[in-house]
């Protein structure tokens, strides 16, 4: 199967080692370590290939990718031989990415973003277009009575002003191009009743939410533990900091929270009540893409006696992020060819916020995942 990968936000630190990666893993110069869909388990499931995946998207600023690509080279996110040696394939990635189309309502954009992406389909003779939003995150939007059925969106985003927040505006395009959409963000993306709606007409799949990369991933493995050895967390501080064009947006309060919250889910529905304790996100340039957590747990043992957990993270976000995203592209269009529609709730594994119900334990995660996996390799005989 050749398939797309559409981006949005395809300039950015996480888009751009998802690019490089896939063009070195294509050309064997890099092993796919970090990737779950490498893992031994899940080789026989019928994915497209890491060398069939083709790249385009969207971003809103113009700079070259492969300048970004120097730029992560020398923060030391990429290694500087693997750009080096990538600069044809980095050119033609170039000419597939396109800047946020401007209009005068969101009806007009709309049709230009599903415009640019059945163009990028048909060039490339793609059999699937999966649509990732991994651009900054938003603020949570104001509720709008459009967002309630299609009906009232498609005549609400007809008039001049703004109905949509960016990341769902996507998901609209990209439904009505006949295309799944994940969103590797906390941003709102297809999380409104109108656009599950317009998923289940199309018959689209879709998948989010914020991709699950350190300290919630830590969390969704520790949380269960504590759960499970009746232990009572009694409270549970984080603070994360955190560089790059990301931590740049997350000093905003509204992203910062929207984040926050994203972060913070796990603990309430895995151990059935809230502790005592916040997750802080903190912006510090220097640091780059490479995230430190550290986390303090107090919780109660037998007799009430008191103990405490704690831990650091550090992590390279980018490097992190960027192999899962390359995993949901290739299940999520292998989903789609497979028939799949909705919300893809066992692709739960790999997010802070998953939509569904397959919970927040990481190994119950695995087994939703894998059973997943292998029902499409049955559809795939
Ligand atoms: N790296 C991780 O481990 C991780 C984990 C979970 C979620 N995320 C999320 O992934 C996203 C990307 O992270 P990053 O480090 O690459 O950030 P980044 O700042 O490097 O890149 C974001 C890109 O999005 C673009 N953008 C902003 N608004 C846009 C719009 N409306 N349309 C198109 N493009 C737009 C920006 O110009 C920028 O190039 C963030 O929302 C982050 O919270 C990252």
């Amino acid at each position: 199967m050749r398939a797309g990968i559409w981006l949005i936000g395809a300039r950015g630190s996480v888009a751009t080692t998802t690019i490089v990666g896939a063009l070195a893993l294509r050309a064997g110069l890099a092993e796919p370590t970090g990737c779950v869909t490498a893992h031994p388990e899940l080789a026989a499931v019928p994915l497209p290939g890491f060398g069939e995946l083709v790249f385009g998207g969207h971003d809103l600023v113009a700079g070259p990718v492969a300048k970004k690509a120097d730029q992560l080279a020398t923060a030391g996110v990429l290694p500087a031989r693997l750009v080096a040696a990538l600069g044809t394939e980095l050119d033609e990635v170039e000419a597939e990415l396109r800047s946020v189309p401007a209009g005068a309502t969101q009806a007009g954009i709309a049709d230009a973003i599903g415009g640019d992406i059945a163009a990028f389909r048909g060039r490339h003779r793609l059999d699937r277009v999966v649509v990732i939003n991994v651009a900054s995150t938003e603020p949570a939007p104001q509720p709008h009575p459009a967002h309630a059925s299609v009906a009232a969106l498609a005549a609400a985003l007809a008039k001049p002003g703004m109905v949509l927040p960016p990341s769902a505006l996507y998901a609209y395009a990209a439904f009505r191009a006949g295309c799944p959409y994940v969103d590797f963000t906390p941003s709102t993306g297809a999380r409104l009743p109108a656009l599950a709606e317009l998923a289940g007409e199309q018959h689209l799949p879709y998948a989010g939410h914020d991709g699950k990369t350190g300290e919630t991933l830590l969390k969704s493995v520790l949380a269960p533990m504590f759960a499970m050895r009746n232990l009572t967390v009694r409270s549970w501080s984080g603070i994360n900091l955190l560089g790059g064009g990301d931590g740049a947006n997350l000093a905003s309060p509204g992203a910062n929270a929207a984040k926050s919250v994203s972060k913070q889910r796990v603990l309430g529905e895995t151990l059935g009540y809230l502790p005592d304790g916040a997750t802080r996100i903190d912006y510090v340039a220097d640091i780059g893409d490479f995230k430190t957590a550290w986390d303090l747990i107090t919780f109660a043992g037998f007799l009430g006696t008191g103990m405490r957990l704690q831990f650091t993270w550090h992590g390279c976000d980018s490097a992190l992020a960027a192999p899962l995203v390359l995993d949901l592209a290739r299940i999520t269009a292998a989903a789609h060819q497979a028939g799949h529609a909705g919300p893809l709730a066992p692709l739960a594994f790999f997010f802070k916020d998953p939509l569904g119900d397959a919970g927040h334990a990481l190994s119950a995660q695995w087994e939703a995942l894998c059973a997943f996996l292998a029902g499409l390799g049955d559809r795939g005989r």
